[in-house]
């Protein structure tokens, strides 16, 4: 686990016009997603941690979602679920490993990590 991380996840859960989902997917992935950080908050291991989350309206994608982006990162996530977030979360914000198989989309930012 790296010394010092600070992430900022948006997801698109709650649409003003729901194009990249149906029901109420987005919206259970986001509650799951609150959870699931602040369990972790809770963990003395999350001195160092600092992760935002936003609710956004929309991440232009607009299909295969609910969409999720890591930022600094500029990694993209498809189909996230309540089942997915919590490994999304681990492996990837706290362990470093994005998971390759739900990626479909990398636009890093100039200082961004580089994952192999
Ligand atoms: S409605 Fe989800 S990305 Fe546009």
């Amino acid at each position: 686990m790296a010394d010092s991380i600070q992430k900022h996840l948006l997801l698109c859960a709650t649409p003003t016009k729901q194009k990249c989902f149906k029901g109420n997917e987005g919206e259970k992935t986001w509650q799951c997603l609150k959870k699931t950080i602040k369990k972790f908050e809770n963990n003395p291991a999350s001195k160092n941690i600092h992760i935002l989350r936003s609710k956004a309206d929309c991440l232009r994608i607009c299909k295969n979602g609910p969409i999720l982006l890591v930022w600094p990162d500029g990694i993209w996530y498809e189909k996230v679920s309540p089942e997915r977030i919590s490994e999304i979360f681990y492996s990837h914000i706290i362990n470093g490993k994005p998971i390759k198989r739900w990626i479909f989309k990398i636009t890093p930012f100039s200082d961004s990590p580089r994952y192999s």
